[in-house]
This record gives structure tokens, sequence and C-alpha cells, in this order.
């Protein structure tokens, strides 16, 4: 009923339209599907009263904590019949959702159907690696994969909207949604954003196999001081433009239809009433024509912030700087109808907020079949499918980091006597899910242990003890873990931390390992047996006792439901380790921010200088630096070509070089580009990376690998705060990671300083030539 009061307002509205049909060019084309959108949703706004406009822009949460579903109660659904409520979060299933949206069109006034938001974030059912660990693959193409899985599994679902892809910027470990983004560097970060908002709205909303995607959390979220959750961000324009803003930018010219804006102020200044970044710059600027969700209840914290002195006055600063849809304060359907029945607030800007909201409904397809995406019988058929799990081994695989492999311990052999395997972690179920499980499920988890057991050979022993819990002083499993260990060919011993450690609200203080399992590792190591750790964390954890007392160290974050499967795969050697750390570890907390595209400073970190920039009672290096991660092979970098020594702005550089795979294992190499502007007005970073590429080679194999490299890439804000390519020298360094440069060379910009546009983003392209 509800759709088809809709659709004969639309018949109508095409045949006004007929004159657009009969033409035929590629522009006229366009007006083909334009008018009847902009025509039909003008129309719809034309009939709705204040209270259904504004019931539009308000999202209310249809769970929490006690799941899916469990807050639609009786006045949420009458809110629903009276237009009073456009969106629900924390809801799923095709057949609750079916029914939900049938109550918005069949049962209020105008029909409008409802849009169905949930953070799928990394997988629905079938639970893929956390976003830094699959940022870890350097391969964009598995991480677009993950997502298309994803919306595929959740839009069968009811699912239209995914508050993902997380695109923050952290460099600060302790902060706990680190896991939650592709790391510590932009270029990286931007190239992920990109992957996923492909992967979620695959060819384009209106396929019922795609979902809205929502980059978040608009901007510097990640930049919280001191890494504690929702804290303030101090953050320069020039930091916040080249840093933080370009996973966004990247974000928005993929097509991303919504953005969230953040908890956060960025000194002083509230990402949910900032108006110079949500309205000048993001559509302004940047022209953005999707519509921004809030964070959840950040519209009422302004009155926390400070800036606003009751809710009118914070509905009003929101709506007014550029936020959309309120997720869950309730403020846009309540005071901002007082403030506009007053006058206070004009009618005009609603409108503009709720035609956004309209506009995406209706590129999503909700009004043509509100129910495209509440199709009980494919849900089941679409969810966890073969190929699905066999993809979250996959990427998996390609996520986990092998830190250290001292005198080639790993891989192990199949047929070992026995091997033990030990930790908190080795049996747990639902630390692999990480922090946004979804719909994920412990069951579908396949442990460490139980991957062990699958892959070790029959007549090998995998004997199991958990030694102590991953928090708290209790030794007591001591003992028995030890004995266990005693005698064994290896140890596999899993450590980390749990799911609830990392996310949202969960930041620490310290970044070392919880509890007493380094303890526990000193136990294990004084038998004297062969250790090889597995980390399961949400952070880089800073662990220089493991780094210098055990064997090897797999990095394999929370890689997901084929967690067990995975690390046995890499530890037994059916899969090469290739990942490479998207984020620095640093060797304590007080190194901290530890990343790699420093600025040089008047007194460069040095051993032989006391005057130098660093901290007496540390090593300058990190742990781990940004781009590291070891092979069972070894790759061989030679044969540097830059081909044209002079260039300009808007030029694209060729660089060429042969990668050759030398040792015994086939396997993959990611090659990262980066880059080091000499001279220039503003102080350079020391590195920046501006490509990379996942390269795999069989044994003895050796490739070509063909680099373009546009100029504008090297360009940076300059003391007027403008984007520029300045000429001068650039040095360019090839190499396994960021500190183990294998190739070095230079090349000249030449010309004038030339201002670029910043709302432009540019990419490396990196073939690769058998
Ligand atoms: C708050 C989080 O900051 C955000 O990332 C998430 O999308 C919403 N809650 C909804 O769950």
């Amino acid at each position: 009923m509800g759709k088809l009061k809709i659709l004969s307002e639309f018949f109508l509205v095409l045949a006004l339209c007929l004159p657009f049909v009969a033409m035929s060019s590629s522009e006229e084309k366009l007006s083909l599907f334009k008018p009847p959108m902009n025509e039909f949703i003008d129309s719809l706004m034309n009939k709705m009263s204040l209270e259904e406009k504004l019931g539009q822009l308000v999202q209310y949460a249809g769970g929490g904590s006690l799941g899916f579903n469990t807050g639609i109660d009786d006045n949420k659904k009458e809110m629903v019949r009276k237009g009073r409520v456009g969106s629900f979060l924390n809801v799923s299933g095709a057949d609750f959702l079916a029914d939900l949206q049938k109550i918005a069109v069949e049962e209020s006034r105008l029909g409008i159907p409802l849009i169905f938001g949930l953070d799928v974030v990394h997988g629905f059912k079938t639970v893929f690696p956390v976003p830094l660990a699959s940022a870890c693959s350097f391969e964009p193409e598995a991480v677009e994969k993950a997502a298309r899985i994803a919306a595929v599994e959740s839009a069968v679902s009811g699912i239209h909207w995914t508050f993902a892809p997380m695109v923050d910027i952290a460099l600060d470990p302790r902060w706990g949604r680190i896991v939650e983004g592709a790391g510590e560097d932009p270029y990286l970060g931007a190239v992920m954003a990109k992957a996923q908002v492909n992967g979620y709205q695959g060819d384009g909303l209106s396929f019922e196999n795609t979902i809205l995607a929502c980059s978040k959390h608009f901007v510097a979220y990640g930049a919280a001081c001191g890494g504690r959750d929702y804290n303030s961000a101090e953050v320069s324009r020039r930091t916040l433009n080249e840093v933080y803003l370009l996973p966004f930018l990247a974000a928005v010219r993929a097509g991303a239809g919504s953005l969230m804006c953040g908890f956060n102020d960025i000194s002083g200044e509230p990402m949910s009433a900032n108006k110079d970044l949500l309205t000048d710059l993001l559509r302004g600027k940047w022209g953005f024509d999707g519509f921004v969700v809030s964070d959840w209840n950040s519209i009422g914290e302004l009155l926390n912030h400070g800036v606003a002195k009751d809710r009118i006055d914070a509905g009003k600063k929101a709506l007014s700087a550029g936020v959309d849809m309120d997720m869950t304060s309730g403020i846009f359907g309540e005071e901002i109808l007082k403030s506009v029945r007053k006058g206070e607030i004009s009618e005009k800007l609603v409108d503009k907020a709720v035609k956004r909201i309209l506009e995406t409904k209706y590129e999503l397809g909700l009004f043509d079949d509100p129910f495209k995406y509440c199709k009980p019988e494919v849900e089941k058929a679409e969810i966890l499918k073969e190929e699905y799990i066999r993809f979250a081994r996959e990427i998996a695989c390609k996520s986990i980091v092998l830190l250290k492999n001292e005198s080639g311990i790993l891989p192990l052999k199949k047929d070992l006597e026995k091997i033990a395997v030990i930790g908190p972690l080795a049996d747990d179920s639902r630390a692999p899910l990480g922090s946004w499980k979804a719909a994920g499920e412990e069951k579908d988890v396949v442990t460490i242990l139980e991957g062990v057991k699958n892959a070790a050979s029959k007549a090998t022993k995998v004997l199991y003890a958990k030694g102590c819990e991953i928090n708290g002083d209790d030794k007591s499993g001591f003992e028995e873990a030890v004995s266990v260990a005693a005698g064994a060919d290896a140890v596999v011993l899993v450590l980390g931390e749990s799911a609830d450690m990392s996310g949202e609200a969960r930041s620490r203080s310290e970044i070392n390992l919880p509890g007493v399992q380094k303890e526990l590792a000193k136990k294990i190591a004084e038998t004297g047996v062969n250790i090889v750790v597995v980390l399961m964390n949400g952070r880089p954890l800073a662990i220089p006792w493991l780094t210098e007392n055990v064997n090897a160290i797999l990095e394999a974050w929370f890689p997901g439901i084929q967690s067990g499967n995975a690390v046995s795969d890499i530890l037994f050697g059916d899969y090469n380790p290739g990942g490479k750390l998207a984020v620095t570890v640093p060797r304590s907390v007080g190194q901290i921010p530890c990343f790699y595209y420093h600025r040089n400073t008047g007194r460069p970190a040095s051993e032989e200088n006391a005057y130098s920039s660093k901290y007496i009672d540390l090593p300058i290096k990190p742990l781990y630096p940004f781009g590291h991660g070891l092979s069972y092979t070894e790759f061989k970098y030679s044969k540097l070509k830059i081909k044209e020594k002079k260039v300009e702005e808007g030029d694209s550089l060729e660089i060429n070089f042969s990668l050759k795979n030398a040792g015994k294992f086939s396997g993959s190499e990611v090659v990262q580009l980066y880059v080091r502007d000499i001279i220039a007005s503003i102080a350079p970073p020391v590195k920046k990376l501006v490509g990379f590429k996942r390269v795999y080679l069989e044994k003895g194999e050796e490739a070509e690998i063909n680099i373009k490299l546009p100029v504008n890439l090297l360009a940076f804000y300059n003391t007027d705060m403008k984007k520029v390519v300045e000429p001068g020298k650039v040095e360019v360094m090839i190499g396994s990671s960021s500190e183990d440069i294998r190739l070095d060379g230079f090349f000249v910009i030449e010309g004038k300083e030339t201002e670029i546009d910043d709302s432009e983003i540019y990419y490396s392209s990196i073939d690769v030539k058998r």
C-alpha cells in the first residue's frame, strides 16, 4: 500500500519527464535518471509535514548490548507508524526487518521506507581479520573482496547500510580503536578506504547485494590526546590535511554515500558542530553529496563539550554545521521541531538534510522495493558459504605478520613427535572474532589449538595447557603448562589480549602483555624448548622480552573465524607469510608516538650525539618498524631505473626495478616505495609511503616491477596552507620495510612552485611484468 502510494506519484513524475527520455546524448542519458529522482523527492517532500521531515533525520537504536532488535518495542513501532523515525541501527534479520519495514511502508501516512544500519566492519557472519590486520595484507584487492562478501551477507539479512570503513589514522596504540582502522599511514589508509567503499557499494547502490558505506569518524578521532578514547584532538591544520583527512577524501572520491562525524573535538571544536569541516570542506570543496550521520548521541554530548547551553542549542549547532541524521539522541526529532516552530531554525535547513537522506533511500532502491534486502530464503543460502569460509582463511593468511624467525625455526615440520600448544588464547574462540563481530558466532571459529590439530600429522602428539588467564595474577596453571612444554619439539605459545581489550572505550595505559602472560612465557623458556609465539591482539604490543627470548613470533592480530587454520597454514609452511606491519610497534609506552613518517627535527636522533632527539633509556628505533614482515623465502631487489631524472607538477614518473625470489619457497613480497623531499619550504617527513604492491613469485622467479608515480603525490601544504608541488631534489627509496631500504635513487622536480587542487587524490600504479 505504502509502496503504491509512492509509486503512483513516481509515474506521474515520470510522465512529466518524458521530454528528457527522448534525448539521446550521454549527457542527456543522465537526465533520464536525475529528474525523476529529484522530482520524485521534491514531490514527496511537498507532502511531508515538519514532523515527518524531521522523522527522516532520526535514527534510534534497535538493539544494543542485549543483542540485535531488542530495542524495537511498541513505542518505537508507533513512532514508525507516525513517520517520526527514518532509521534504526543494531538491527538484523530478514524476517524481523521485513516486518518492521512493513509498518513503515504500509502503516505510516506516506509509506517512506526505513534505512537499517549496522557496524559491519570486518565481516558479517563470516568474520574476517580485524581491519588493522587486513591492512597488513597490503592487498587492497583482498580487503575489497572481504567487504564485498560482508555486503552480500548483511544485505540478505536486511541491512542497507554499514558504519564502515573506519578510516581513522592512529599513531597511538593505547587507543583501543586502532584495531578498527588501517594503522598509521595516510597513503595506506587511503588505499584501504577506497577498497572497502568499493567492496561495500559494489557496482552501485541500486544492486541488492550492495550496502551503503559510511566512512568514519570524521575527523581526527584517532588523534585523541594520550590515546584516551573520546579525548580532544590537538592537530595542526597541516597535519589534519595531510594525514587525517586523506583517507576520508579517498572514501569520498570512491563514492562513499555517507559519513559519520566523530565524538571528538579538535582544539575545542566538536566535530558534531564543525561547520568548517562538515560543510565548507566536505560539501563545498570536496563536493560530497551523501549524508552525514552523527555518532551515538554525539549531538547530545555537545552539552558536555560545553559548546551548547541546552538540547535545542545542541541540535541547532549540529544541523547548521551539516549533520543530517541524529544517531540516538532524539534531538533532531524533538528539539529541532520546537526551534523550527519558533522560527529559530529555518525549515530550509531541515529540508536540505531530509533531501539527502531521501536521495540515499532512493538510490538504494528502497522506494522501488522496500523489501528487496529482506529475503529469508536467500539469507540462509548466502551466509557462511564454503567459498566465503575459504576466503576467510586466505585473507587471514595474508594478514598475519612474521615478526621474528630465528634460525629459520619456522616452518615447523608436520611430523614432529610432540607439539605443545599453550596459552590463554590457544583455545579461545571469542578473541579471534575481534572487536566488531557483527553476527559472527564462536561456534564458527577454528581456534589455534584446533587448527594445529587439523594440520599436524596423525602421528604427532598435540598437547594443550592454558597456563593462565589473559588478565589477572593467577599462576596456578604454570606448573601444568611447564610439564606439557617439557620435552616438546616445539611450543606454540598463544598470547595477547582479549577481544574486549581493544575497540571503543578500550584504551589502555600500558601496551604490554596483560596479566601474568610474560611470566608464563619466561617459565616455558626456562625449559629450553623452541618457542613460537602467536600473538592475538588489537593493538601493537610492546614485547621486547619476547623479541629477545623466543625463537619466532607471529603477529596474528584477531584473524577471524578461520584463525586456527590460517595460523597453522603458516606454522607448517602451507602458506608462506608475507604480511607487513601497517603500524609501528614501539618498545614501550614511553616511546609513543612512534611512527615512521616523523620529521627529521633540528637534532635528528643519533647514538653518537647525546644532544639529539631521543630517550636516554631507550634505543632510537622502534621494536618493529612500519612495513616490517618476514618471509620463509628471500627477495632480491636490483636494477633500479628512474626513467625521467627531471619532472614537473602533473607528470608521472616511471620507476622500474627487478624483484627476484631467491629463496627456497614460493611467496610474496610487499614492495614499498618511499620518497623524501631533500629540501623544502616545510620540514619534510623523513620518509613518505607513496606506493606499494604485494607481488607473488615462485621460487627462483624474477619479475620486473613498473611503477608510475604521479608527481602530485609529493605535494604538501606550504606556509600559506596551499597544497603545492615544490621544485627540488627527491630521494626515491624502495624497500621491504620502512627501515629495510634496498634500492635508492633521485630525481628532480623542476619548474616553479605550483598549487594543486587539494580535493583531488592521487595513487601510484604498480605493474608486474613476468
Ligand atoms: C559508536 C561508535 O563510535 C561508532 O563507530 C559506531 O558506528 C556507532 N557507535 C554505532 O554502533
